[in-house]
């Protein structure tokens, strides 16, 4: 198979995880036989250094002409960067928002599992940690206070700043039936997550999401409010399967299911429309503080290549490929600084940097 991928390294640890990612991609096409191409191009802090803006028409254009587009991440340090001098439509974080929405990118899956190999790096109890857990975040991700209109201005002597939160039903219903399907493909649970005890826009998600429901009998529906769940990841993640929920939400509660896998570094995450195109990158951000020094972790953004493979080529056995590779070098003891947690006895020759621990990754495909 041909695989024709746009690829943004971005900023920070970004082009360190992503090389990481193409070295372990190359060797499964070699390996089963396909044809990898990368087409690499800017967005974000590195956008606005080289053209002035986060995100030009021509990465729009090359990313809609590709495949999928695989992603490290973007944004600098918020305190000392001067990309942060800029009005916020130019910053790398607005590159980010207007690439999901010129591409459609609807639905964000962010997949939160906890490796047996990794328990002692889970923060939570014992008991609790030793049930494991493995559970999927569906987060709608165009629309909601993201894409709202917003402003600041003076009244009556002082500045006020207004967000909005708009969803249309139409925005509800498909992500709803995404995360139904999803779920009818894992434990057929989907735990649907608002604050319909205030907001109106929650309350109009919990109509329609119960109205997608009568098309999936065979998947059993809760609805959860989201500081109930907030609390509920840390008491006992194995609850959940499939959480559907809508931008911010999903935004704040992947943070958190991701730091109960022990690190964040290890969750990836797709980024969907209708079809099977995507854009693949790790659930966290540019971590400038460690950029360059070889010590990032690139296990997400290499799962996300994964997850590339999975959901936009269909391509399940090298998908699992990539997987089983992951699973056996952390079997085999292998930890990145923000691993070591784990294993506090971690022997010297199995700590290893961001290059090598794609170099063992690639040797076990
Ligand atoms: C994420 C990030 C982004 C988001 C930021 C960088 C705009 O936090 O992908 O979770 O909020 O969606
Ligand atoms: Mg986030």
């Amino acid at each position: 198979m041909k695989l024709n991928i746009a690829c943004i390294s971005g900023d920070g640890i970004g082009p360190e995880i992503v090389a990481e990612a193409k070295k372990v991609l190359n060797k499964v096409c070699e390996k089963y036989g396909h044809e990898i191409t990368y087409n690499d191009v800017l967005m974000g802090g590195c956008s606005i250094d080289a053209y002035g803006v986060p995100l030009t028409d021509e990465t729009i254009d090359v990313c809609k002409k590709s495949d999928a587009v695989l992603m490290g991440s973007i944004g600098g340090n918020t305190s000392t960067s001067p990309w942060y001098k800029l009005e916020p439509s130019l910053r790398p974080e607005a590159g980010l928002l207007k690439i999901r929405k010129s591409l459609n990118l609807f639905a964000n899956l962010r997949p939160a599992f906890l490796y047996p190999e990794l328990k002692d790096a889970c923060p939570l109890k014992e008991e609790t940690a030793n049930k494991g857990f493995d559970l999927l975040i569906m987060r709608e991700l165009t629309g909601g206070l993201y894409f709202g209109e917003r402003e600041t201005k003076e009244v009556d002597g002082e500045m006020v700043a207004t967000d909005t939160l708009v969803y249309r039903e139409s925005e509800i219903r498909r992500i709803a039936i995404k995360a139904f399907e999803v779920a009818r493909q894992r434990r057929k649970k989907v735990i649907s997550v608002d604050k319909a005890n205030v907001l109106d826009s929650s309350r109009l998600w919990r109509k329609v999401v119960e109205e997608v429901a009568k098309d999936y009998p065979d998947v059993e529906l809760e609805h959860m409010l989201v500081d109930n769940c907030a609390m509920q990841i840390v008491k006992d993640p194995s609850q959940f399967d499939t959480v559907l929920t809508e931008n911010m939400f999903g935004d704040i509660l992947s943070d958190e299911a991701s730091m109960v896998t022990g690190s964040i570094g290890m969750l990836p995450s797709a980024s969907l429309n209708e079809t099977s195109f995507g854009l693949y990158e790790p659930s966290h951000g540019s971590a400038p503080d460690i950029a360059r020094k070889d010590i990032a972790n690139p296990i997400a953004t290499i799962l996300s290549a994964s997850m590339m493979l999975r959901y936009t080529f269909k391509l399940d056995k090298e998908a699992d490929a990539i997987e089983n590779a992951v699973k056996k070098v952390l079997s085999e003891g292998f930890r990145t600084t923000d691993l070591l947690g784990a294993s506090v006895n971690t022997p010297e020759d199995k700590k290893c940097g961001c290059h090598r621990m794609g170099d063992l990754i690639a040797e076990r495909i």
